[in-house]
């Protein structure tokens, strides 16, 4: 077996490497867990990039120790605590009996372990057998709390991929309270370095916003509950040359729902620290003797050649080692969703024309939204009520559902799990199930509250009521959505001094919930859901396949939302539906075809009522249906390649590559027509060189390296929000 991980017995030097990437790390003077590189893969290494030692004022030095050239302060280490004179971000802060928060872990052992263990309770990426990665478990030891520290790397023998986590063990008498327990601490000296965030709104995902670090702390987190559409739980760090193809990148992404955390810190020498995971802020975690606590995992990417290679990185890896449902490479179904199509209108004599009319487009599922459980015909109600509105559906939803399937179309159905209405038998029956803090009057977010997930019998009578229609047979795919962020962070069911736990025993119990579920009706294609892309994150692609990318439908600022979307997640991972203009989220008016190409470069769906579309209208959506069926696996599954930003410019690019390189998808936008223009072209990428395409539409033949180095021109065309597509088979 291939060795990825050595441990060099004389430098004591861990060397992680593979043909793409290599990680050093060392015990240091004082059996300090010392950061030596992370970058390209080296041959080996001859121990001879060592820290320099300096003297800095007003940086301590190690207890008992008369050497001022070796600070805590300064040293790139793997794992910081408090109360040891590191005073840049830290890792982790636990408090003891007496109140104490200073912790000091030195090396106590390692393992070398073939293969990559499950994290309890939590999502991480996994290995399909144990040649595939290579783990190494490294111990760390504080004397006086008697805390033990697992810090876990693995390395994937084929992926320029480290996933790391850690896992605190109580090995002593007394009870201590983790405040903070980073997954990930990254110390690196770099002459300069830029962060790349993914910050945004409801409506608005994952814009890409680039900075300089600059002196002083920056931190990019969500204190919601859930991972947000404010800001992602994605960062990277760039060397300033670094483009969409040339340069050092670094992508750090937390597989992880709650609560996150990312913190960039460049220190007062103009060195970096990086430290992700939980956020610390509302998290406090007690642990009892011999109890451990397991943080969720960080999977780290590294690129020298830019954006566009860090994000197919995370787009195989997300795809092929961390979806785990059997629909991750069979090909979606092109469905029809009547959200934006009736709102909360609707009873089965509405859709059912909208089935037929589907049946006959070719579209090949239906997909009934919010409205169709409790007596809900608006937002105010029901939600904890999963039966039928009867009103609705004078047949029942089977009946309903089996019509769907007699026109040979799938059904979906939508669910909102984790909420409470105050107008609903679930909260009329258990007022506690809701998460309110005693005393307070709890905040309605679009009148809706949040259940406390924590608790297993509050999550129990949600899923049998959810069983209850799954063992019936008939429903094919679920939307799981949430519609509100937590606030009222307080369980009844926790004692005061656990409080500091809601939050991440919500996400626990949710998962918990997941993972039977997803397991148990794993014939069901689970779409992830939270107001449109507000739990976007890869540990919900663990459980869920696919995930709904933005309640915004317009194709537009969807070229944003997916563009930002895509620079960690694969686009089999996103969902985009062609939508009725005006556009019911920006009033835009585009043209049919470039809401096609925009939905198309994704999980493809309509998002409208189809009864109301013009006979020329219908036609369009048939030769949609028909071509979106037959670049489907190379939308899903090939080599996804951004060219022209959608953030820089007002012509947009972007393209798919058949993972044989010989079938290319071309999809190009320009925004705002120019009364007198100036030409633009746009470069191909990702082709093979001296192979010769041909464009399926115009014939015209091409070899690789013209469409990449040469390019096309963008037509001229005189209308806004204008969208071409190109599609090259080789020859
Ligand atoms: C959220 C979803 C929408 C729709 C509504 C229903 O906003 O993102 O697609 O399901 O809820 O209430």
């Amino acid at each position: 077996m291939q060795h990825l991980i050595t441990f060099d017995q004389e430098n004591k030097i861990f060397n992680l490497s593979n043909d793409k990437i290599t990680y050093l790390l060392g015990i240091e003077e004082g059996n300090v867990l010392a950061h030596i590189y992370f970058g390209k893969k080296v041959s080996g290494y001859h121990n001879q990039f060592k820290y320099p030692r300096l003297d800095r004022g007003f940086s301590g030095n190690l207890p008992g120790s008369l050497d001022r050239t070796y600070s805590l302060d300064s040293l790139p280490q793997e794992y910081s605590s408090q109360g040891v004179g590191d005073y840049r971000i830290l890792a982790a802060i636990i408090r003891q009996e007496n109140g104490a928060t200073a912790s000091r872990f030195v090396y106590q052992g390692h393992e070398i372990l073939a293969g990559k263990p499950k994290l309890a309770g939590l999502p991480a990426a996994y290995v399909k057998d144990d040649a595939e990665a290579q783990t190494l478990k490294i111990y760390l030891f504080d004397e006086v709390s008697q805390v033990k520290l697992e810090l876990l790397y693995t390395i994937y023998a084929n992926r320029a991929v480290i996933t790391r986590s850690v896992k605190a063990i109580n090995e002593g008498t007394q009870n201590v309270t983790l405040e903070k327990l980073a997954s990930l601490q990254l110390d690196m000296v770099k002459p300069d370095l830029e962060v790349l965030s993914l910050p945004g709104g409801h409506v608005n995902e994952r814009n890409v916003q680039r900075e300089k670090v600059g002196f002083g702390i920056k931190k990019f987190a969500s204190r919601r509950g859930t991972t947000s559409h404010q800001m992602n739980n994605f960062i990277a760090l760039l060397e300033p040359n670094a483009s969409e193809f040339s340069g050092e990148v670094y992508g750090f992404d937390l597989v992880y729902s709650g609560n996150h955390s990312m913190e960039v810190q460049k220190d007062p020498y103009g060195q970096y620290r990086l430290v992700a995971g939980i956020n610390d802020e509302n998290f406090a975690w007690m642990l009892e003797p011999t109890q451990s606590f397991q943080t969720p995992e960080v999977v780290m990417v590294y690129s020298d050649q830019g954006l566009n290679q860090m994000s197919q990185t995370y787009h195989a890896l997300i795809h092929d080692r961390i979806v785990r449902s059997k629909f991750k490479n069979q090909e979606r179904p092109i469905l029809v969703n009547n959200w934006e199509a009736t709102y909360f209108d609707f009873d089965e004599s509405k859709l059912r024309p909208i089935v037929d009319e589907a049946k006959n487009l070719g579209i090949e599922m239906f997909v009934l939204d919010d409205g169709w459980f409790g007596h809900r015909n608006d937002d105010n109600s029901s939600l904890g009520d999963w039966y039928l509105n009867k009103g609705k559906f004078p047949d029942g939803l089977k009946g309903f559902a089996d019509y769907v399937h007699a026109q040979g179309l799938k059904f979906g159905l939508w669910f909102e799990p984790e909420m409470i209405s105050l107008d609903s038998d679930l909260y009329r029956a258990h007022p506690d199930y809701m998460l309110k803090v005693p005393g307070y009057q709890p905040s309605p977010a679009r009148n809706q509250f949040v259940l406390d997930m924590g608790r297993k019998e509050v999550r129990q009578n949600i899923q049998q009521q959810m069983e209850k229609l799954l063992d019936q047979g008939f429903i094919d795919y679920i939307k799981w959505d949430m519609n509100r962020h937590l606030s009222d962070v307080y369980s009844v069911a926790l004692a005061p001094n656990q409080q500091g736990e809601v939050l991440h025993r919500y996400v626990l119990g949710l998962y918990e919930m997941l993972e039977e579920l997803t397991t148990k009706y794993d014939n069901i294609l689970w779409e992830g859901c939270s107001g449109g892309g507000g739990r976007f994150d890869s540990g919900f692609a663990y459980y869920m396949p696919q995930s709904w990318t933005s309640d915004n439908t317009d194709a537009i600022a969807r070229l944003k939302i997916q563009y930002g979307t895509s620079m960690v997640y694969p686009i089999s991972t996103m969902t985009s539906h062609l939508s009725a203009v005006p556009n019911h989220q920006t009033g835009r008016i585009t043209p049919f075809n470039t809401r096609g190409n925009m939905a198309m470069s994704a999980v493809f769906g309509y998002e409208l009522n189809l009864t109301h579309l013009t006979d020329e209208e219908k036609q369009q959506v048939k030769q949609q249906v028909a071509f979106y069926k037959e670049i489907r696996p190379l939308v899903q599954f090939g080599t996804f390649i951004r060219l022209k930003s959608p953030f820089e410019q007002n012509d947009v690019a972007w393209m798919f590559v058949s993972k044989d390189q010989k079938e290319a998808l071309l999809f190009t936008f320009n925004i705002l027509a120019d009364a007198q223009p100036e030409f633009t072209y746009t470069k191909l990428a990702g082709l093979l060189a001296d192979a010769k395409y041909q464009d399926v539409e115009s014939g015209a033949v091409y070899y690789g390296d013209e469409l990449m180095n040469i390019g096309l021109y963008q037509p001229v065309v005189r209308q806004d929000f204008s969208s071409q597509y190109y599609h090259f088979k080789a020859l």
